[in-house]
């Protein structure tokens, strides 16, 4: 028996519990209600209250679950819930954002907290949700949205508060970092490892968001607002996939010193903020080069602090159920504080989210790998190099590789400095338009992250 210095004995608090209905009881779902059952004890002298699940809502009752759902009482109706006056937090966990929205904003007009895991609906209609929650002075809580059970929205949110962001870089997809680790360590080939990510329960429903850059660009929107104090623009993200990424370029990035990770990053210039997710290489010395198979991290640079570096599970049960009850726990301490005194959603004070422009693709500044197939005769290079000096485009190196099996054209990697995108798109359209270059030109943005 553990002894308090208080005379409360951590099971007789003054506070009535708190009581929380679930939506949905898949991964997360299942992974919430058994770490709140857990961690019960230690979760109620941290709260200060005891938090129980009184109900949840599942699609099909009959399924099998992770979970116990013993004293929970389960329906199929998540309007159960959401109507319950005597639920104060509605954890939604099913996903989606067109039935999500309604529920949440049912939620929220019936004056109870959420708390999601749903990137895709805080990155589509979070200002719209935000705003009505304020209206309600009830709290909306999403850390487990951005790579699962990394606490990064706190860290940015209040650990780093003092700071002005600078840039933040992340791999926040655990399948797609998954395809690639295999491609680099096995060579094996995309669509193989895209079936194994699948059958191992880490993509999408649909994975084109996890290898499309989807799933990147909701996460990367709503840490891009809480950095730079922004309302959520995901029609404004530059997204590109891995699909593209060939086991050779794979090769040739570490053969010159450098990783393949898809990032999500946002920086901001003095033009304007860039919100870009693409494959990049990255200096295999940097620890988040390193960071393989289903893990996420994220670099971020503050002024004050330097450059920081988060790690840890992106996915899966028990880890989002971390960042989930963590959200529960903050919402408990906060019900007795004033709402205008709370951390605000996106860090920010709503009233003075700052207009910054989000910059279009062909403003912004990185370095490239550049792959071509070309005929290997004189003055082939030539040509090429004058093009990207037609355009400002200076090159750091250049390598040409022995003709791949059956191929008479020659490989020609080469990395560039930084440059503007939209002068290496004019560069690389005429590049292809030689006659002596084949096919397309496999362009890879590259960042140093220094
Ligand atoms: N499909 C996502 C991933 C799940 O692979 O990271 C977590 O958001």
């Amino acid at each position: 028996m553990i002894g308090f210095i208080q005379q409360n004995t951590g099971r007789e608090w003054a506070l009535k519990p708190v009581k929380v209905g679930v939506l949905g009881l898949g991964t997360v779902g299942g992974g919430t209600v058994n770490v709140l059952k857990r961690n019960a004890a230690e979760i109620a002298r941290r709260a200060g209250r005891d938090i129980i699940i009184t109900h949840a809502s599942a699609r099909d009752l009959s399924r099998e679950r992770i979970c116990s759902t013993e004293g929970i009482i389960l329906t199929a109706d998540p309007l159960i819930l959401i109507n319950d006056p005597e639920i104060d937090i509605i954890v939604e966990l099913i996903g989606g954002d067109v039935f999500a929205k309604e529920l949440v904003l049912k939620a929220i007009a019936n004056n109870k907290h959420v708390v999601t895991a749903n990137k895709a609906l805080i990155a589509l209609h979070g200002n719209e949700i935000f705003a009505k929650a304020s209206e309600k002075g009830v709290i909306v809580a999403f850390e487990a949205a951005v790579a699962g059970g990394i606490p990064i929205i706190k860290a940015i949110r209040e650990g780093l508060s003092g700071n002005q962001i600078q840039w933040l870089a992340g791999i926040i997809n655990g399948t797609g970092n998954f395809i690639l680790t295999e491609m680099r360590d096995k060579g094996r080939d995309f669509s193989d490892a895209l079936a194994e990510a699948q059958a191992l329960g880490y993509a999408e429903a649909d994975p084109s968001f996890d290898v499309e850059g989807i799933d990147v660009g909701h996460k990367l929107t709503i840490l891009a607002s809480i950095a730079f104090g922004i309302p959520l623009q995901f029609d404004k993200v530059f997204m590109e996939g891995i699909t593209r990424i060939t086991p050779i370029d794979v090769e040739y990035a570490e053969q010159l010193g450098y990783r393949i990770k898809h990032l999500g990053i946002a920086r901001k210039t003095p033009e304007g903020i860039e919100l870009r997710v693409h494959p990049t290489l990255i200096p295999d010395r940097r620890l988040i080069a390193n960071v393989d198979g289903v893990m996420n991290a994220v670099l971020v640079k503050g002024d004050a602090v330097g450059a920081t570096l988060y790690y840890g599970a992106g996915a899966g049960a028990d880890a989002t159920a971390s960042a989930v009850v963590a959200d529960v726990i903050d919402v408990v301490r906060a019900l007795t504080s004033d709402p205008e005194n709370r951390v605000p959603h996106l860090a920010f004070q709503a009233a003075f989210l700052a207009d910054i422009p989000v910059l279009s693709s062909d403003r912004f500044k990185t370095s490239y790998y550049l792959r071509l197939n070309a005929e290997d005769r004189p003055g082939v290079l030539a040509d090429v190099t004058r093009i990207l000096a037609a355009h400002q485009i200076s090159i750091e190196a250049i390598i040409q590789k022995e003709p791949l099996e059956n191929e008479t054209a020659v490989p020609i990697i080469m990395l560039t400095h930084t440059t503007l995108e939209k002068e290496m798109n004019a560069a690389i359209a005429e590049i292809e338009a030689l006659l002596t270059v084949a096919g397309k030109v496999n362009r890879i943005r590259l960042e140093t992250l220094g």
